[in-house]
């Protein structure tokens, strides 16, 4: 019982503390609307999100709740405001940055992201884990995609921005993992409202090595799996304003299934022009495509490396299923 009054406190400062960054942010000369405009959103994208600033000043959404009747405890337990190092003060722990809320699934904020409007670090900072901020339970924007699901499909993006922007251009069943490594709880989670996700990561070496990670715990809660190819561009939000909607529409549709994605990667390793490199080739993807259930799918993909290979669909049925393998 006593947990359950905390959290309803809980909840109702970050909710408080939502409107105070929304509001912090009116006047068109606020720092952070300014870069929330360089960025592209509109007033209607702000709003939608709840976007707000946290202001240079490391004391006023502290004593703005305080005023407002919470205890010090409190704040601190929501993670909004910090002890100072000499244990004499309590001060914001969000100073000078954008701030995002976060929502849990039924749309309460239950944290916050806060972005630096220049290029000092960290980044990003988050709301410390508390009652009711687990990230690693959590998705970005659930809240929204999960009403606006099309196709069975969830796309899966790395960052705010990213889910933010495209729900712009009016694709709205993208949900953010927030830098974090993928979860087994996320992937549950996104499995409970579809059966497919289009992982659509950022497009540097930190995002496809997060991109290999996602795909294996997405394929052990059972997701069908296609991953998209950003070509040039850095993430989703980069590529949807240089190239629009339309464009991304047809990534999505062009999006790589899972094992078509896998060999992909592979090719990329082996010169195909070479014989010793053509066997090691077919021989890795023959162990990618022993684990595949689908007879249809085993068959297409045996069919498509023997043409690239010059290998015989009957080696390679032979090399995933044992040298007795014989055609009926
Ligand atoms: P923008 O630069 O604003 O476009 O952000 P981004 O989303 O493209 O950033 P990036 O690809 O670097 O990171 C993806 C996501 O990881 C972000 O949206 C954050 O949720 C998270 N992230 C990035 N940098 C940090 C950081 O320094 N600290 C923490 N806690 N999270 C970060
Ligand atoms: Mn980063
Ligand atoms: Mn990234
Ligand atoms: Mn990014
Ligand atoms: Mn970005």
């Amino acid at each position: 019982k006593q947990n359950i009054n905390k959290k309803q406190k809980l909840y109702q400062i970050n909710l408080d503390a939502a409107r105070y960054f929304f509001k912090s942010m009116s006047g068109s000369n606020n720092n952070g609307y300014k870069y929330l405009k360089d960025r592209g959103l509109d007033d209607k994208t702000i709003k939608y999100f709840g976007l707000g600033f946290a202001k240079n000043d490391w004391n006023d959404l502290n004593n703005y709740l305080l005023q407002k009747g919470y205890e010090q405890q409190d704040l601190i337990d929501s993670g909004l405001a910090i002890q100072t190092k000499n244990k004499k003060n309590y001060i914001n722990r969000f100073k000078n940055r954008v701030m995002f809320p976060i929502f849990d699934q039924r749309g309460k904020v239950i944290a916050f992201g806060g972005r630096v409007l220049d290029h000092s670090l960290p980044k990003y900072l988050n709301s410390s884990e508390t009652m009711l901020f687990n990230k690693r339970k959590n998705l970005y924007a659930l809240n929204f995609a999960k009403k606006n699901i099309k196709n069975d499909t969830l796309i899966v993006v790395e960052g705010y921005m990213d889910v933010i922007s495209l729900f712009q251009y009016g694709i709205k069943n993208v949900v953010a993992s927030l830098g974090t490594a993928l979860t087994v709880e996320q992937a549950k989670l996104i499995k409970k409202y579809v059966n497919k996700v289009i992982v659509a990561y950022d497009n540097d070496e930190a995002g496809i090595n997060a991109t290999l990670k996602a795909v294996e715990i997405f394929n052990e809660v059972k997701l069908n799996i296609k991953v998209l190819n950003l070509g040039k561009a850095k993430d989703p939000d980069e590529y949807i304003r240089k190239e629009g909607v339309d464009k991304f529409n047809i990534l999505l549709k062009n999006s790589i299934p899972l094992l078509q994605f896998k060999i992909d990667i592979l090719k990329k390793k082996y010169d195909l022009n070479n014989d010793q490199d053509r066997l090691l080739f077919t021989k890795n993807v023959a162990n990618i495509i022993k684990n595949i259930k689908s007879p249809i799918e085993v068959e297409y993909y045996i069919n498509k490396i023997s043409k690239e290979t010059n290998i015989s669909i009957d080696a390679i049925n032979s090399e995933i299923y044992g040298k007795y393998y014989k055609k009926n």
